[in-house]
């Protein structure tokens, strides 16, 4: 089993932007309309896998399921661990997505998000996610879209693809389900439609605070790209960025939805 190809700066945690979170109201919606509709059951065990801090999981934990969220970096099973309220059950524990510790089948649904993109080989994670779901369980495929592409994080990505680095992350590029949806009908399994359009949020950014970002190398995209391109990418980044209307200062407001892909096995 090969090591992460995250270790180290999956477990920075972000928490000057607590906006891009996905509002709870939004995943309570989410999740009250794939019950409705009788494509996630009403109760049961859920599988979160890399579950960070257990942002999509901790609101199913409050609604009485039993929750086993796994993630391989250690800082944020910790501190899925430390929103946990007493008495709910739930488990985070470190664990490889591509090597769940979990029974074929156990599982009642399987709730995954923003995960593939950090995984090269991404599908031995999906093959886990389709071992651990019981017969007729969902796997349920959250994003937010939209939250990302600031401007000076377009800048960036354009000025490394002009570099050579046409790829953008590791895993298959989560402004698109093709990629999953193909691997996954291979297997037999069906996506379903889920409406969740309304399910939008806005909130505010700076040019200065995206920058910050890539400094800290935070933002997926490239974490494959050696030390010296990335860092000549972004000395271009921060001198456009200051000489734009506006400078580092510059605000931006986002719009960000929840996208959801809910895959059935024979559906
Ligand atoms: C962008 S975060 C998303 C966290 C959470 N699913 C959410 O939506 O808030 C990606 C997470 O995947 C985890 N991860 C990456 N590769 C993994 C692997 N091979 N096994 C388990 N977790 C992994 C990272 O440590 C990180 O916490």
């Amino acid at each position: 089993m090969p090591v992460s190809e995250l270790s180290g700066i999956s477990a920075k945690p972000d928490p000057r932007r607590p906006q891009r979170r996905i509002p709870e109201a939004h995943l309570h919606a989410c999740y009250d309309r794939l019950i409705a509709a009788g494509l996630f059951p009403a109760r049961g065990r859920i599988c979160d896998a890399g579950c960070g801090t257990g942002q999509i999981s901790l609101p199913l934990a409050g609604r009485g399921y039993a929750v086993a969220g796994y993630d391989i970096a250690v800082e944020m099973v910790q501190r899925a661990r430390a929103k946990l309220p007493a008495g709910l059950d739930a488990l985070y524990a470190v664990a490889d997505v591509r090597a769940l510790p979990e029974a074929d089948r156990a599982c009642d649904a399987v709730v995954v998000s923003k995960l593939f993109m950090h995984i090269a080989d991404w599908q031995a994670a999906v093959l886990e996610l389709v071992r651990v779901a019981r017969p007729g369980a969902p796997i349920a495929h959250l994003r937010d879209r939209g939250a990302y592409g600031t401007a000076v994080r377009r800048h960036f990505a354009a000025r490394l693809r002009a570099a050579g680095f046409a790829r953008l992350f590791l895993g298959p590029d989560p402004g698109s389900s093709a990629e999953l949806v193909a691997f996954l009908a291979g297997r037999g399994w069906s996506p379903v439609p889920v409406a969740t359009a309304d399910l939008t949020w806005r909130f505010d950014t700076s040019a200065a605070e995206t920058l910050r970002g890539l400094r800290e190398r935070i933002f997926a995209e490239f974490w494959y790209v050696p030390e010296a391109a990335y860092a000549a990418a972004l000395a271009e980044t921060e001198a456009w960025a200051a000489a734009e209307p506006g400078g580092l200062d510059r605000a931006e407001t986002m719009t960000a939805r929840l996208a959801v892909d809910l895959f059935r096995a024979g559906g």
